[in-house]
């Protein structure tokens, strides 16, 4: 197979775009198809100040290095969720970031260390609340550190490695839930509808995993093999494997199921739920929450010691032995 635009040996086949490229004019294309993405969507620009959440896997490295040679000003966030699994995937994520920040010298890097910061490692709040697994209380603190850290130090955009198959796993999985008010947030782009939340975006959400894989090898990026100790089995895994089988059968299924969605979301498709949302500010960090009082990051934590710098009141009320998160994404 040749690369169609030097008709040297193809390092890689798109079956979906029917496309083949060698390595340099792939690496050409990945960083062009994602300015294009980032102008569709109206994501931000070179006056922007950018965040990039990465967690040490390929995609948000991807991402970064992507965002740094297209020229915008991108800084990191990397949140230290004091995951062990037997693995020291905390620690060796955190490894990898640092290689990144030898590799590409004078990016700016904020850490947020969980259990420093709040006073218990993830795996540790969510034993205290009960949870089988932690990843429901993993999702909703990485998202609002996230969201707190853009607000706080001023960025304009906060973006996420996201790429095509975790979106269309996750469409996958409200679809069949009909999660209609998940399915209203779900956008490549999400404004900041409410003063304490940060505009977010997703740059990779057109590109297949095996993209962004095929890019971070070819750069030459060191990244973070292993998945999280606690994601073997998940549901979102099981979506993204019985996609994988439509997508072997038909190839382009996956960017034709999540591209159809968007087309019918901006035909008014859900602008029904979007009305319905009511976001309120949580009474304790202002972040929007759908339940007026605390929002569900604060009720997770309340009766903890916190970190100074946190901006959490101590709360009262017990919750423990009460559901604490609802299962899946949340709304904002
Ligand atoms: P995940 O939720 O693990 O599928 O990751 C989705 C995206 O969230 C990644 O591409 C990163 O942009 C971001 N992310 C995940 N984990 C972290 C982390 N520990 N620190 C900062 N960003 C993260
Ligand atoms: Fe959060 Fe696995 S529990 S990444
Ligand atoms: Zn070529
Ligand atoms: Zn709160």
């Amino acid at each position: 197979m040749h690369c169609r635009k030097c008709h040297q040996t193809a390092a890689f086949n798109m079956r979906h775009h029917k496309l083949a490229l060698c390595q340099d004019h792939y690496l050409e294309w990945f960083v062009a198809q994602t300015q294009k993405t980032i102008e569709r969507y109206k994501m931000f620009g070179r006056d922007d100040k950018v965040l990039v959440a990465v967690s040490g896997g390929k995609d948000s490295l991807a991402l970064w290095d992507v965002l740094l040679q297209l020229g915008y000003q991108a800084d990191g966030l990397y949140i230290g969720q004091g995951i062990d699994g037997g693995i020291g995937y905390s620690d060796l994520s955190r490894q990898k970031i640092d290689i990144f920040i030898e590799q590409h010298t004078g990016v700016k890097l904020h850490v947020v260390d969980v259990d420093q910061v709040y006073g218990q490692t993830i795996p540790q709040v969510a034993d205290q609340h009960r949870a089988s697994k932690p990843c429901s209380a993993c999702g909703l603190i990485k998202r609002h550190i996230m969201n707190r850290v853009a607000l706080e130090e001023g960025y304009t955009c906060l973006t996420t490695g996201h790429n095509l198959d975790d979106e269309a796993a996750v469409l996958f999985l409200n679809t069949l839930r009909w999660q209609t008010q998940y399915l209203a947030r779900q956008s490549p782009i999400l404004e900041a509808t409410h003063p304490g939340l940060a505009r977010k975006a997703k740059p990779f959400c057109r590109f297949y995993e095996r993209e962004t894989a095929a890019y971070a090898i070819m750069r030459g990026l060191d990244y973070l093999y292993a998945e999280c100790p606690y994601a073997v089995g998940s549901t979102t895994i099981t979506y993204k494997n019985l996609l994988n089988e439509l997508e072997d059968a038909q190839p382009g299924a996956k960017l034709h199921f999540y591209l159809s969605f968007l087309s019918a979301r901006d035909a008014g498709f859900l602008d029904v739920v979007t009305e319905d949302v009511v976001l309120n500010s949580c009474d304790n960090c202002g972040q929007p929450t759908t339940s007026p009082g605390l929002c569900a990051f604060c009720r997770l934590w309340q009766n903890r010691s916190i970190g100074k710098d946190t901006h959490v009141i101590p709360v009262s009320v017990s919750l423990v032995g009460t559901p604490v998160m609802p299962v899946g994404e949340e709304i904002y």
